[in-house]
Parts: structure tokens; C-alpha cells; sequence
């Protein structure tokens, strides 16, 4: 990528080095040490990075979908890292410590769920159910307790209790905007980061390929299961769930 500026809140941002890439993102210092620059690839993998592909459009899809997302929380007093697009792909965002956890919820059975438990896909779960995964592409992101993530030093009691309410509240917000445009929000994943003062606020992405949606009226998935599936072309589903969402949030 070549050097590239842009004029945000009155400050010029430059990109600088890369700090992290992951298996759909990457993630660039910026002169400012509190802001961080994002960009959304068009890669698209399954089984931890075994398996890839690249759709093209599909880094722009994610980042409007996950903006809307985060608009959207925003304005229902959630306090998150994002700052604004700066591109079709590319976003800035606060820079925060991320807390090496993956917090999934999940409204109904799907996935490692029923894999695990033996139990039927797409039953309802209540209470909704909440796990931590130890963020670790080399460990293939393992399952882990709250007590082990304590012991690890990755979160305190305290910790784990806001990470785990600011999960329930996002939870309620984001099952109102998807059953208001037809959508089963079946399960998804969040990360949490820290900002300088210590407080633990949402980070990562909002979008498709972290979360399992089904169209309440045909079933179908409009999700990154499409492409775990080999049921065609994901970014027909992710444009549904972008359409959707643009009109019921404009
Ligand atoms: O695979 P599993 O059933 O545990 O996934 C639960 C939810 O979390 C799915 O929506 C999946 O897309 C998301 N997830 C994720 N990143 C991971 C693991 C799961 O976004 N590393």
C-alpha cells in the first residue's frame, strides 16, 4: 500500500506501519498515537486461514455494514472504537489495548454449538448463551473460562462482569435492528479493547463475517456460512443484509 493522508476532524491522518494483519483486516499506525487505521480486505477464509478466497467488493460490503452497526450503537449510548470511513474500505478507529478474547453470543444453536453438544441446529437458546475464546490464530482460538482467562492475567472478575454486560446490551440492540429487517440474528462474535484510562470499550468489526444471520421468511444464510458451506457467492447475502440495514437505519 502506498502512503496515504486524509483530512479527518480537522487533523491531517497519515498511515504509517502495519501493526497487525488479520485474515480479513489490516491494521495500520497512523502519526496520531491514539488513532488506529483499518482496512477491510477482500479476502474471505474458514478453518482458521486453511481455506481462502478472495471476493471482490467484499472488503467495502463488511465496512459499511459494520459502520452502519456501530452508528447505530452509538446512538443507543454504546461506547465503541469507531471514528469515521475514511474510504470504501478503510476506517479509523481509536486506538485501544485489545483484550485477547472472543466473546461470542449466541441466540441460537449453530455451528461448534451443535458440533459440541450433539444438540439441533437453530434451536432457540434461553438464556442466550456466552463463551470466551482465547484469541490465538496459532492455538486455532481455544475455548477458555472465565478462570482462565483471570489466571492468565487477560481480564479481571471486574473486567470479565463489563465485557459480559456491554455483550448483553449490544445483544439486545443488534437482535431489535436484524428482527425489525426480517433477519435471525443466530450468534456472532465481539472483541473488547481497552483505551488509555483503563475503560473497556467494543472494537474489532460488526459485519457479516462474524455473525450468523438467517432470512426469518426463506432460512437462508446471509452470512460468511455461505462460503464455509460452498453455497455460492457470499457477497449476495452481505449486499441483502447492507440493503436492509441502509433502508430501516437512513
Ligand atoms: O464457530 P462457532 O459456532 O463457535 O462461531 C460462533 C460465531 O462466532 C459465528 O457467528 C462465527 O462467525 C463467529 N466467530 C468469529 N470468529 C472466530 C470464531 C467464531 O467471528 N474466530
Amino acid at each position: 500500500m502506498t502512503e496515504e493522508s486524509v483530512e479527518f476532524a480537522g487533523q491531517t491522518i497519515t498511515r504509517a506501519e502495519l501493526i497487525y494483519e488479520g485474515k480479513a483486516k489490516q491494521v495500520f499506525a497512523t502519526n496520531d498515537p491514539t488513532i488506529i487505521w483499518m482496512h477491510y480486505m477482500d479476502q474471505v477464509t474458514a478453518l482458521n486461514g486453511k481455506v481462502k478466497e478472495e471476493y471482490a467488493g467484499k472488503g467495502a460490503l463488511n465496512s459499511r455494514i459494520s459502520n452502519l452497526l456501530f452508528t447505530y450503537l452509538a446512538d443507543q449510548g454504546i461506547n465503541h472504537h469507531w471514528l469515521g470511513s475514511v474510504s470504501e474500505t478503510d476506517e479509523l478507529v481509536k486506538k485501544v489495548a485489545i483484550i485477547p478474547l472472543e466473546v461470542v453470543t449466541r441466540n441460537y444453536t449453530a455451528g461448534h454449538f451443535v458440533s459440541r453438544f450433539g444438540v439441533k441446529a437453530h434451536e432457540k437458546l434461553e438464556p442466550r448463551v456466552q463463551e470466551l475464546y482465547y484469541k490465538s490464530d496459532e492455538l486455532d482460538d481455544p475455548f477458555m473460562n472465565d478462570s482462565q482467562a483471570i489466571s492468565l492475567g487477560f481480564a479481571s472478575r471486574q473486567d470479565l462482569s463489563t465485557v459480559y454486560a456491554l455483550a448483553d446490551q449490544v445483544n439486545e440492540l443488534l437482535v431489535a435492528i436484524f428482527n425489525k429487517i426480517n433477519i435471525t440474528l443466530v450468534d456472532y462474535k465481539l472483541e473488547f479493547g481497552r483505551l488509555a484510562d483503563g475503560q473497556i470499550i467494543l472494537a474489532d468489526e460488526l459485519s457479516p463475517d462474524n455473525m450468523r444471520l438467517l432470512d426469518k421468511e426463506t432460512g437462508k444464510s446471509l452470512d460468511k456460512d455461505v462460503f464455509r458451506q460452498k453455497q455460492g457467492d457470499l457477497r449476495l447475502g452481505y449486499q441483502d443484509v447492507l440493503n436492509r440495514l441502509e433502508e430501516s437505519l437512513k
